[in-house]
């Protein structure tokens, strides 16, 4: 009796869990059209996404380092955004801090955003940076990103990223800043819904909201080395 509200959840869980995995790879091309979108929360691509039907939409977060506001906003709206609509977001993230410049600068994209996302979810950047690394970017060593954001490269990656948010048209106000697809992003809690509004019109894709999450992933010829559930990271 007591398990059967455990037992409902547990695809949610399984699903929690899979996401490293599904990141791993880059989602574009390891996993079947449509289904990383699909199993990842409450919302479904009914019609199978068309790779390069559409240009991905451009998110830019321009933020500090642990600010609280940019905490909020990467944690609650860009990373549960990202994980239903991966296939058609181009994040990125331009921080003010010199280990996470560093992560953006030295792992690939997606390890590096959830590498990130990670350490945010927690108050202790130092301690932080090594598990999360070593779920995200096992090959990385947390002393070589120490290292960067200690060192030259450090300032200069903070330089670069200063300047690329001082030179931000319009101006930005506060942070954290997101501009999609060019253009500043005032209420941060619709960006999931404006992401899809701005790519719908291209691809002609129905979101429609599920009441149940269940796992969609199918076996593909292509990608039987894909187990659906808790993927193993290399
Ligand atoms: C993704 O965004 C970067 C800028 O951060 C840009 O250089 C790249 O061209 C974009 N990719 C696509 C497919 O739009
Ligand atoms: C995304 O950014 C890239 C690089 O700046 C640009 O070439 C592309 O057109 C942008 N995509 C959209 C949909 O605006």
């Amino acid at each position: 009796m007591a398990l059967s509200p455990l037992l409902s959840l547990l695809p949610l869980l399984l699903l929690l869990l899979e996401v490293p995995g599904a990141a791993r790879a880059s989602p574009r091309e390891a996993l079947p059209e449509g289904a990383a979108a699909c199993k990842a929360g409450g919302l479904c691509l009914q019609t199978p996404l068309r790779r390069a039907a559409a240009p991905p939409v451009n998110v830019s977060l321009y933020y500090e380092a642990l600010c609280p506001g940019c905490r909020a906003f990467l944690i609650r709206e860009l990373f549960p955004t990202w994980l239903m609509v991966l296939e058609i977001l181009n994040v990125t993230l331009v921080p003010y801090g010199n280990a996470q410049a560093c992560l953006w600068d030295q792992l690939e994209r997606d390890a590096a955003f959830l590498t990130i996302v990670c350490i945010e979810e927690m108050d202790d950047m130092q301690a932080n940076l090594k598990p999360c690394l070593q779920i995200y970017a096992p090959k990385v060593s947390p002393d070589a990103i120490m290292e960067c954001a200690m060192g030259d490269r450090g300032s200069q990656l903070l330089h670069i990223n200063a300047q690329l948010t001082d030179a931000l048209q319009p101006p930005h106000e506060y942070v954290p800043w997101v501009v999609v697809n060019g253009k500043p992003v005032k209420d941060e809690s619709q960006l999931l819904y404006l992401v899809c509004q701005l790519y719908q019109p291209l691809l002609s894709i129905q979101l429609t909201p599920t009441h149940s999450v269940k796992p969609r992933v199918k076996f593909h010829p292509k990608s039987k080395n894909l187990a659906p559930l808790g993927m193993v990271l290399r």
